[in-house]
C-alpha cells in the first residue's frame, strides 16, 4: 500500500514508474488514480484537473481525491500548484514551499464533517462535527522539510516559506484584489490549494506543496494581460525541477511520521 500520494497540478500527468490505474469509490464519487513507484517507494498519483486538464479549479473533487488517497493507504500528500507572484521578488519560474495559506475561495465543499456523511479515518468512523486546528503548522513541517531539502540536494533554488492565497477563479484576480492580498500578507496566489490542505488535515494526513510561480500576479509588474498560455509555458519549463524535487522528497520522507498531523483529530471531534 502506498503511504505517499502526489497530487499534480497542470502539466504533471505522468510521474510514476510502472503505473497502473485504480478506481476508488468514495461518498463523493469514484476517483481514478494511478499507483506505481517513485524514488524507490510505492506512490499513488492523482492529476488534480483530470487527464487533459478538463476540470476547473472550483469543480475539482477535493474531498473525493483526498479520501481516495487515504483509502489506498496514503498518509502523506505532496502537491504542486501553479501560482502568481504577489511579492514582486517572486519572479516567474520561482519555486516556493509555502508555510501558511489564506482561503479566499467562495463556494467549495470545505469539510468532510457535514453532520451526515460517515467518514472513516484510521479505523474510526465519524459522522458528526469536527474542528481541526491549523496551528502550529498549516502545512506538514516534515513534508515541507523534505521538499526544501530535496531542492537543495538537486541544486534547485527553492524559497522556504511564504503565504499561499487561494482565490475562487476561474478568472485571474483584478489588480486591486492583488494589492489588497499583498497588504493582508499574501505572497503567492493560486486557485487550487484550498480547501485541499485543510481537507488533508481533516483526514489526519500530512500535506505540503511546491508552488511554481508562473507569472507576476495581476498588476504586480505593470498591467500586462495574464494568459493561461504563459502559466502553462513557465510551468512546463520548471517541470523537470519539480519532478526532481518530488522524487527526492519521496526518498527523504521518514518512514514513520514524527509530526503532529497524524493526531489532527485528537481533541477535534465535537460529536462522533
Ligand atoms: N492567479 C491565480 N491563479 C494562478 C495564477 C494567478 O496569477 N497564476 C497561476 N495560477
Amino acid at each position: 500500500m502506498p503511504r505517499i500520494g502526489i497530487i499534480g497540478g497542470s502539466g504533471l500527468y505522468s510521474l510514476l514508474d510502472s503505473p497502473r490505474t485504480v478506481e476508488v469509490d468514495t461518498p463523493f464519487g469514484r476517483v481514478e488514480l494511478s499507483m506505481g513507484s517513485l524514488g524507490g517507494r510505492s506512490v499513488a498519483f492523482l492529476p488534480r484537473h483530470g487527464r487533459g486538464h478538463r476540470i476547473p479549479p472550483f469543480r475539482v473533487n477535493y474531498r473525493g481525491n483526498l479520501l481516495a488517497l487515504r483509502k489506498v493507504g496514503v498518509e502523506r500528500v505532496l502537491a504542486t500548484n501553479a501560482v502568481g507572484g504577489i511579492d514582486p521578488k517572486l519572479r516567474p519560474g520561482t519555486l516556493l514551499v509555502p508555510d501558511d495559506f489564506m482561503d479566499f475561495t467562495k463556494g467549495r465543499a470545505y469539510t468532510y464533517y457535514d453532520g451526515e456523511t460517515e467518514i472513516e479515518v484510521g479505523g474510526r468512523v465519524i459522522r458528526g462535527v469536527v474542528h481541526v486546528s491549523m496551528t502550529p503548522s498549516s502545512y506538514c513541517p516534515e513534508l515541507r522539510r523534505a521538499l526544501v531539502e530535496a531542492g537543495r540536494r538537486a541544486g534547485v533554488d527553492v524559497v522556504d516559506g511564504g503565504v499561499y492565497v487561494c482565490t475562487e477563479g476561474n478568472r485571474f484576480e483584478t489588480a486591486a484584489e492583488i494589492r489588497a492580498l499583498r497588504i493582508l500578507g499574501g505572497d503567492v496566489v493560486g486557485m487550487t490549494g484550498c480547501p485541499e490542505a485543510a481537507l488533508a488535515r481533516e483526514l489526519a494526513m500530512c500535506y505540503a506543496t511546491v508552488a511554481v510561480v508562473t507569472n507576476y500576479a495581476a498588476g504586480v509588474a505593470g498591467a500586462a494581460k495574464l494568459t493561461h498560455d504563459e502559466v502553462k509555458e513557465i510551468f512546463s519549463r520548471r517541470m523537470d525541477d519539480v519532478r526532481s524535487i518530488l522524487e527526492g522528497a519521496v526518498s527523504l520522507i521518514p518512514e514513520e511520521r514524527g509530526c503532529a498531523c497524524k493526531d489532527a483529530l485528537e481533541g477535534a471531534v465535537v460529536s462522533g
